[in-house]
């Protein structure tokens, strides 16, 4: 006999399952967050965890298990095959998570549409009607006769015409829309989106068909279903861009097929997604003449140099709490720096807000990124810009050191490539032989760049 279903309060934001309901989630300290669902009783055929990953089951020697080079598809975008690790792996489930309108569904249209030529492709939405998607394919200009289409939300009944149509890529547009008939909550709350999107996982794993599975980013930043669905998964993405830039970035943040933190580089067209496979210069702003504030960094995310320019607007406050900001790096790090740049060359920056900024929208995680960072602030600070044609990179360490960073040469090579003509850089990555054109300072500690300013 099947039981009642159970009530259980789920967190909305982390997942953590409770009781009883309070204002304050006990796992993660959010308020309010928790939320009334039922759960269907024990034993009415909902799989939870352990998606074997493979079709085959049972104890295998080592040895004996096939490890033979996975079979990659190519997607017909190479940025997006170099973000996957080569191309899309059979059965692999790919989250591809993002801001609404920044471009998910026209990126995964273009790649189902070049991919239909060759494979069986289905695409299902939740989210806009089949003339919607029409539409959308018609302004992409794409001519897909076989591309397939189905609107419809219910995990149980998107498998049932699946297993029939038997797509070897598929789409589902948005994991937050889509339902299972076995629980009662709501789309898009926390225990349906992972009970339909272990449902989806384990028909991809089943059928050795490849998921695409797109995911909304609440405004705290997360997938929506919190983290959840990333462990469920083997890729995760993140689409990511200034709202007022036309570039947009594909991070992969997660993947068991490939590196984690490549990059790939599109720009937002009117006919669609174009990539852009040489992005080294798209983001720096090109002003007249040098402007205070400003720096420009080699930056290596992924496999690639990229060259960014760093900005910082110091000004006087007006406020008992200085403000800190920064945007596209870690607002931890620059306190950090401000505390380095204090301590070890007397540069105070208590009585003025500082604000950050990495243009067009690319965030650098890196701490090669620490000294440009720190010369923007300067430079702002005395209202005196860096010399022109220079380009910065290298970790400040707590002690004021420059450290050096990974892929020196590389990052001075691209520079010099793109025209710049100075460089500042940890001493320990000075190339042995000079650089045509590249002007190249090497330095030790944070007090010998700031003679730069002078
Ligand atoms: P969309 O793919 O619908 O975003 P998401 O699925 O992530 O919510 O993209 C929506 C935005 O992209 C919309 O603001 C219009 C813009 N766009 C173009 O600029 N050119 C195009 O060819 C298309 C299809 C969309
Ligand atoms: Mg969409």
């Amino acid at each position: 006999m099947a039981g009642k279903p159970r009530r259980v309060y789920v967190c909305q934001q982390c997942g953590a399952q409770s009781p009883k309901w309070s204002g304050r989630c006990a796992e993660c300290g959010a308020w309010n967050t928790l939320q009334e669902e039922r759960q269907a009783p024990a034993g009415t055929g909902l799989r939870r965890g352990g998606f074997a990953g493979a079709v085959e089951t049972g104890i295998r020697d080592l040895n004996e298990v096939d490890v033979a080079e996975v079979k990659r598809i190519s997607t017909g975008f190479a940025e997006l095959d170099r973000v996957l690790g080569g191309g899309l792996v059979a059965g692999s489930v790919v989250l591809i998570g993002g801001d609404p309108g920044i471009g998910k569904s026209t990126l995964l249209t273009q790649a189902l549409g070049a991919l239909s030529r060759e494979w069986r492709t289905l695409y299902v939405t939740g989210e806009e009607s089949l003339q919607q998607v029409g539409l959308r394919a018609r302004r992409l200009g794409l001519a897909t006769p076989r591309l397939r289409l189905l609107a419809e939300t219910e995990v149980e009944r998107i498998l049932e015409l699946a297993a029939q149509e038997r797509p070897q890529v598929m789409v589902v547009d948005s994991v937050q829309t889509v339902f299972t008939a076995a629980l009662q909550s709501a789309p898009g709350s926390v225990s349906q989106v992972r009970e339909s999107a272990a449902q989806l996982v384990q028909y991809a794993k089943r059928s050795g068909s490849a998921l695409f599975l797109v995911g909304h980013v609440t405004k705290e930043g997360t997938l929506a279903g919190p983290r959840i669905l990333e462990h469920m998964v083997d890729t995760v993405l993140y689409f990511e861009g200034d709202a007022d830039s036309r570039f947009r970035v594909l991070r992969a943040v997660k993947n068991r097929f490939g590196a984690v933190n490549e990059l790939g580089v599109f720009a937002m067209l009117d006919g669609g997604l174009k990539e852009v496979s040489n992005p080294s210069a798209i983001f720096l702003s090109r002003h007249e003449s040098p402007v205070p504030g400003s720096a420009v960094m080699v930056t290596r995310e992924g496999s690639r140099p990229l060259l960014v320019e760093v900005q910082a607007l110091v000004a006087e406050t007006h406020t008992a709490n200085p403000r800190r900001l920064a945007v596209g790096l870690d607002p931890n790090r620059l306190a950090i720096l401000l505390a380095v740049l204090q301590r070890h060359c007397g540069v105070t920056v208590y009585d003025q807000d500082v604000f950050v900024n990495v243009v067009g929208g690319v965030r650098v995680g890196e701490t090669a990124a620490d000294l440009a960072l720190v010369l923007a602030v300067l430079s702002s600070l005395r209202n005196r810009p860096l010399p022109e044609g220079l380009v910065i990179f290298g970790e400040v360490g707590l002690a004021g050191e420059i450290r050096p960073v990974q892929h020196g040469q590389e990052r001075l090579r691209e520079a010099a490539q793109q025209g710049f003509r100075r460089a500042l850089i940890p001493k320990a990555n000075a190339p042995r032989r000079p650089f045509e054109g590249l002007e190249v300072t090497a330095i030790r500690t944070l007090g010998e760049a700031l003679d730069i300013l002078s």
